[in-house]
């Protein structure tokens, strides 16, 4: 048999598996066209791949996204599987496969085949990222993209439509020393087809004014960016930033429920950066790198967030047994001060230039990695999802599972009794927000 044809059959398998949702039957029809001819043994081979893989008939689009991504990635020529549309002008058929081609790199959403396999099939490079807010947040979001490499497009949206070229602009020049990616400025349309959209715009607190009131304000920013962004891109992930970012998240997933987005599809950013500086820390105080100190902040991203210290570890061990055995004692004091400068990062940043950006850019920059990639990353991000009473009903921050549909799972810690009065505390903190947030808009006329 011809090798293209062996190759082309097994890909559109895989490629199936990558996109998560096409049919098998689809992805048969699929196997012929880009054969150019039928080939029963190889396409069974394809369906028995998808099933393994455990997918079932979802979409049409996903059958002729299979498709069109056998004939781009693979080769086959355009022609020859166009001639299948034989009713079509020639002009209609290159419109179908390069809508198709757009198609494959917008909803293609993991690369757990490509992954296993290490095929050609890798998203990266194939996927589009919208950030609508691109102020200080939403500008180094995009440029830890670039420097990460992380997905193919960005686009940028903001209400200062200069202030967006401008940065767009500005991170393009970064893209000859990093990874080619393309970033523009754009308005909601220009969103169609993105797999991730951060949302990163907000109002900042106006002297003395109180902090619902500026929550008010920023559900009101809300109540117009979740539908704007949906309307173009209904099948994106929404990752919201825009603080206080546990009750923004909250707000997106119910604006984005009245388009028919499931909770798991809507996530905040939460604690990942509160994260990242206790483990930071902890590494520093240990001269340990980083990558290899795992403990979690939980809870609310703010003054009542939760340090599990209980459940740190490097190596495998406990901090105090760790401590022991590199002959580094992490005293009381050790413990306040690391807690202080976790807990008061903010603040002193804030304090010394205005804003906090770099840090949470590239925290941005890694959940979008984990979503793009189906990294299956156990991450603080903040979700609906819950699995936990003290938290039921309440979007909060503690470790997901993450991966290419979003959020996967909520993993529960086993908390020492004082954290858990903790975290119950901060959970309740933002159930009275929420509450008091829905009766100050019952009571809007
Ligand atoms: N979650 C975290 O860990 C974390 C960390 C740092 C900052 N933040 C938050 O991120 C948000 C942004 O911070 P920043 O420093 O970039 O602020 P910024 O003022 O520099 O940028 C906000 C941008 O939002 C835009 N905007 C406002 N309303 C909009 C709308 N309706 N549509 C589109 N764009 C709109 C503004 O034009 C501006 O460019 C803030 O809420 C901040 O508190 C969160």
């Amino acid at each position: 048999m011809d090798p293209d044809a062996v190759r082309a059959t097994d890909e559109v398998a895989e490629l199936a598996g990558i996109v998560g949702a096409v049919a098998a039957d689809l992805a048969l029809g699929a196997a012929r066209l880009a054969l150019g001819r039928p080939d029963e043994r190889r396409a069974s081979l394809a369906c028995a791949a998808l099933t393994r893989a455990g997918f079932g008939a979802r979409s049409t689009l996903a059958g002729h996204t299979a498709l069109a991504g056998v004939v781009r990635v693979h080769g086959i020529v355009i022609r020859r599987a166009a001639s299948d549309f034989s009713n079509d002008s020639e002009k209609q058929k290159t419109q179908v496969f390069d809508s198709h081609t757009r198609e494959v790199a917008a909803l293609v959403p993991g690369r757990r085949g490509a992954e296993a396999s290490g095929s050609r099939f890798a998203v990266r490079g194939c996927m589009k990222i919208g950030i609508v807010g691109c102020g200080m947040v939403g500008s180094a979001s995009a440029f830890a993209l670039v420097m990460h490499g992380v997905g193919r497009e960005i686009v940028l949206v903001d209400l200062d439509r200069k202030r967006a070229e401008a940065e767009a602009n500005d991170i393009n020049h970064a893209v000859p020393f990093a990874h080619p990616l393309t970033v523009s400025a754009g308005d909601y349309a220009e969103l169609a087809g993105a797999g991730v959209v951060v949302i990163a715009g907000g109002v900042a607190q106006r002297p003395g004014e109180t902090r619902l009131a500026l929550l008010q304000r920023n559900a009101d920013v809300f109540r117009q960016i979740v539908p704007s962004v949906l309307r173009h891109a209904p099948g994106c992930i929404l990752l919201v930033v825009t603080n206080p970012v546990d009750i923004m998240t909250h707000l997106a997933a119910r604006f984005a429920a009245d388009f028919g987005v499931p909770p798991t599809r809507v996530l905040g950013s939460g604690t990942t950066l509160d994260t990242a500086r206790f483990r930071a820390l902890l590494g520093r105080h240990f001269d340990v790198d980083a990558r290899h100190v795992h403990g979690y902040v939980i809870g609310e991203h703010g003054d009542s967030e939760v340090i599990v210290w209980s459940q740190a570890t490097i190596a495998g061990l406990n901090l105090e047994e760790f401590a022991a055995v590199r002959r580094t004692p992490l005293t009381l004091a050790d413990r306040a001060q690391i807690d202080e400068n976790v807990r008061r990062a903010a603040y002193q940043i804030i304090a010394g230039k205005g804003a906090t950006y770099y840090g949470i850019g590239s925290a941005v920059a890694h959940i979008i990695d984990a979503l793009l990639h189906d990294r299956r990353a156990v991450l603080t991000i903040c979700s609906g999802v819950s699995g936990m009473a003290a938290a039921e009903g309440v979007t909060i921050a503690q470790p997901h599972l993450i991966g290419g549909a979003g959020v996967l799972a909520t993993i529960p810690l086993t908390l020492e009794p004082a954290e858990q009065r903790a975290f119950e505390r901060s959970s309740s903190i933002l159930r009275d927000a929420i509450q008091s947030l829905e009766l100050a808009e019952q009571r809007r006329p």
